[in-house]
């Protein structure tokens, strides 16, 4: 009853979309945006507010007609043949798609219902669906008196009627409190675990961080950076090496030393009395660092290793000054490369 539909095309990706263009009057809501998920991956749309992550999920699942642009589900053309590729999709829009006057199981069999299900067969894949989404002891309460996670168990479950190929999410986690989030992350874990696709939007980045296999970044309508977690976070530079030093009349000699031992040039940060450099390896770079510090007879006050947040990778590449700002090439910034990400 509830079989994935078998791709046509097997070695195609789940989803993939080039040039993807869409105007509402002024706005350009989607200028140029590319995107490319594998099966089985969970892929995070990863974007400020108005950064077209909605506008590019109505094209995909084909709720909005494209200007311009190819977008294939499963190999199949969204713009030529809609129909299928709805056949193959689940979609849980930003808002909540359940009636709030009825109850969990009703929501549930009614859209079992408007998927094609028999009656019967409706009421079973809505018991199915209650006990996975941990939902059957509030399975005959009206939805109006649901948590806000209970909501989003609860739509989520609506649109995984028919298992579908790929599953869309338009920010299935805003507005919910962490208990809320931690069982809709549990939710997304188990759905990709199953077979299904998974492409989130999101404006959080330890959501991306924690559920994505790779994420693209999106501003201004298009991709302006795209990979695994890892490898974004390290496109900002590799790791930092951070050296609090004791005497605050030494720091520039301090950085002079620290960045000739690593082999680039390091910050001084007078307040803090820190030394900051970028190195590839920081595990690798501590103990030279530390050995030609004590060998001047500098003392160490403190000693960090970091490497960059998400939140940074995010500011850096959308920001005012990023490169999506100054740089309009850089939606064609060439994907990471493979040996950065075997790393
Ligand atoms: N139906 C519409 N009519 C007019 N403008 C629209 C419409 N839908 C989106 N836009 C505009 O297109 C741009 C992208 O909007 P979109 O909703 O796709 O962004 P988003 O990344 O989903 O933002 P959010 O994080 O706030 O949900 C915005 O400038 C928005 O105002
Ligand atoms: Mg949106």
């Amino acid at each position: 009853m509830t079989l994935m539909p078998q791709p046509t095309t097997p070695d195609s990706p789940a989803l993939r979309a080039r040039g993807l263009r869409k105007r509402y009057g002024a706005e350009q809501a989607l200028d140029g945006f590319d995107l490319e998920i594998r099966r089985g991956q969970v892929h995070g749309l990863l974007g400020p507010n108005g950064a077209g992550k909605t506008t590019a999920v109505r094209c995909l699942t084909t709720l909005t007609d494209l200007d311009d642009g190819h977008a294939e589900i499963d190999g199949i053309d969204v713009r030529r043949h809609p129909a299928r590729v709805r056949e193959r999709i689940g979609l849980v829009g930003q808002f909540h798609a359940v009636d709030e006057a009825l109850t969990a199981q009703q929501n549930l069999v009614l859209f079992a219902r408007l998927s094609g299900l028999s009656k019967a067969n409706a009421r079973r894949r809505a018991s199915e669906l209650l006990a996975s989404f941990e939902l059957t002891d509030a399975a005959s309460r009206a939805v109006s008196g649901f948590s806000g996670g209970m909501r989003r168990r609860l739509d989520i479950a609506a649109s995984l009627v028919l298992t579908p190929a790929i599953l869309f999410l338009d920010e299935p986690t805003t507005g919910l409190d962490p208990r809320g989030r931690a069982t809709v992350w549990q939710a997304v874990r188990e759905i990709a675990a199953a077979g299904t696709t998974v492409l989130l939007t999101t404006q959080y980045l330890d959501e991306a961080d924690q559920l994505a296999d790779r994420i693209s970044v999106m501003d201004h309508g298009r991709v302006v950076a795209e990979g695994t977690p890892a490898a974004l976070k390290r496109r900002l530079g590799g790791d930092r090496v951070a050296v609090v030093i004791a005497d605050a009349a030494r720091l520039d000699e301090a950085a002079e030393l620290v960045g000739r031992t690593v082999g680039s040039a390091a910050s001084v940060d007078h307040d803090t009395r820190t030394v900051t450099v970028e190195v590839d390896d920081g595990q690798k770079a501590l103990a030279p660092i530390v050995r030609a510090l004590d060998g001047a007879g500098l003392t160490v006050d403190d000693l960090a290793l970091r490497r960059p947040t998400l939140d940074e990778v995010f500011l850096h590449l959308t920001g005012p000054g990023g490169q999506s700002a100054s740089d309009p090439t850089a939606a064609s910034t060439p994907p990471l490369h493979e040996t950065q990400e075997a790393r």
